[in-house]
């Protein structure tokens, strides 16, 4: 009799189900206690809440205190994705918020590569960063009791393998971050099957995720999902994390 073996990605999903992750950015900011009930009502796994500073990111969006006023309104873990130059000056601001995941980008850590130096050069892109620096930042946030992403934009390589076994996960950008409703660049894929090749951990993605974006994703590695526009956009919150919850 012929044994059936299951993929590898089988054994990988039944201990990691597919999380949907929502992002804010395009909640009702007059209505955000209703945003958040409709968010658990739908069956999200957590809340992701933009920061942007207008210099890593040509947008600027809300700092602690949105996470502040959110905190006592859910159980479900609030994740900062901090796309902020100098990340380090406010951990501590994010974490007493009460954000329980903090997610800070690579090119924080690194020379910015020619071209995205100064004030106003998009994307931030680095090849290396100071391994040191990042790690002060995961042990401070993890001294906190706190779980940390290390967070990769489109055109950053995965150049951060020494610090793998110290994350919590990886957030996979798959848009060039500073705005919701972009389309998904699909050459971030092999750059997840690379990752999942290697990495056990929580891959996150952020940007563009959808019903015909997401499948590809997962299927290179992904398990956990951010999104804003298509969930926010859904007619059926509920039906759209159902589908994302299935693609596992
Ligand atoms: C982009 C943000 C994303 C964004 C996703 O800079 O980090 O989290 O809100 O928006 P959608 O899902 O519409 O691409
Ligand atoms: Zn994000």
């Amino acid at each position: 009799m012929r044994v059936q073996v299951p993929p590898r990605a089988f054994y990988f999903f039944m201990s990691h189900p597919i999380q949907v992750s929502a992002s804010i950015l395009c909640a009702n900011f007059a209505k955000l206690g209703d945003e958040i009930k409709r968010c658990e009502d739908a069956g999200v796994d957590m809340i992701h809440v933009d920061v942007m500073d207008g210099h890593f990111v040509p947008n600027i969006t809300i700092g602690p205190i949105i996470i502040q006023a959110i905190r006592p309104l859910t159980k479900l873990p609030i994740e900062a994705h901090l796309m902020i130059e100098h990340p380090s000056l406010y951990l501590d601001d994010y974490m007493d918020a009460g954000a329980d995941i903090i997610s800070v980008q690579a090119e924080c850590y690194g020379p910015l590569r020619p071209g995205c130096q100064e004030l106003g050069q998009y994307p931030k892109e680095v090849d290396e960063i100071d391994v040191k620096k990042a790690k002060a930042d995961i042990d401070r946030i993890h001294a906190k009791g706190k779980k940390v992403f290390m967070v990769v934009n489109p055109g950053t390589p995965l150049c951060f393998d020494a610090l793998l076994s110290n994350l919590d996960g990886v957030l996979i950008m798959s848009v060039n971050p500073g705005f919701s409703r972009q389309k998904f660049m699909p050459s971030v894929l092999p750059k997840i099957q690379k990752l999942r090749s290697i990495y056990q951990g929580d891959i996150a993605l952020d940007g563009g995720v959808n019903a015909v974006t997401a499948p590809e994703a997962v299927k290179a590695g992904v398990n956990i999902l951010a999104t804003a526009s298509y969930f926010f956009g859904a007619e059926n919150p509920q039906e759209a994390v159902q589908y994302l919850k299935r693609l596992g």
